[in-house]
């Protein structure tokens, strides 16, 4: 079975979910692509829903397949919210951001009762960290950022997109940094990274998470907090 098989696995699992009358948070990334066609084939059958985008590309795809999109203003509080991620431990602590989106997907999950998170299951591990932890900075302090990261032993890389920086749906820069050797557990890193001004937010999605569904094979593995 590949990756492929199993994102959309844990996706068609992680739709069961969605209800009639619901307000949905819709994630974004290649697994959460699926998540978005699966809802889409079921507005097209009769399911009422309204849903908030976690990134113009997710938004984009979303109205193609004819799925009502509402600010998070108007929805105010989301029923569930389904996204990817690009680690998963089994405490359901997150690496979000290798899509860039990892802003708008936090504002999303803490406004959202019920988050599930889809992935393969390469995505799980047992430590955080093999991945490179995305930053979202300000452009403003990005180079200044940077020095300080470095000189925290974070090998900071700033995300390019070709010859050009990469900018977030904000307009924001991303950083990426290795946090494998950092001496601190995730939720010191992510307080510490937080009180960087100019760090407007990390892909550590610590708290967040009430259900994680793994595609692995031809079945999935399910975790609840
Ligand atoms: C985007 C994300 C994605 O959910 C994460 O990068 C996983 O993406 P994919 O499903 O393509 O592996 O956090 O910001």
């Amino acid at each position: 079975m590949s990756a492929v098989e199993e994102k959309k696995i844990a996706a068609l699992e992680a739709v069961t979910y969605v209800k009639n009358g619901m307000n949905v948070g819709l994630g974004t990334g290649s697994t959460a692509y699926f998540m978005i066609e699966a809802i889409g084939e079921k507005v097209k059958q009769g399911l009422t829903i309204k849903a908030v985008a976690t990134s113009l590309e997710t938004e984009k795809h979303a109205k193609q397949l004819g799925i009502p999109i509402v600010t998070l203003a108007e929805a105010q509080r989301l029923d569930v919210t389904i996204d990817g991620a690009d680690e998963v431990d089994d405490q359901l602590q997150l690496i979000k951001g290798g899509g860039g989106a990892l802003l708008r997907e936090k504002i999303v999950a803490y406004n959202t009762d019920f988050n599930i998170i889809i992935a393969d299951a390469s995505k799980r591990v047992s430590k955080l960290g093999k991945f490179k932890l995305p930053l979202e900075t300000i452009p403003f302090a990005t180079q200044l950022i940077i020095k300080e990261l470095e000189s925290m032993g974070l090998s900071p890389k700033q995300r390019k997109n070709g010859s050009d920086n990469y900018k977030t749906d904000e307009s924001n820069d991303i950083v990426d940094v290795d946090i494998w050797n950092a001496d601190m557990n995730p939720s010191d890193l992510e307080q510490t990274l937080k009180q960087i001004p100019g760090i407007v937010e990390t892909g550590l999605f610590l708290h967040s998470t009430d259900l994680v569904i793994i595609g692995e094979g031809e079945s999935t593995i399910v975790f609840e907090k």
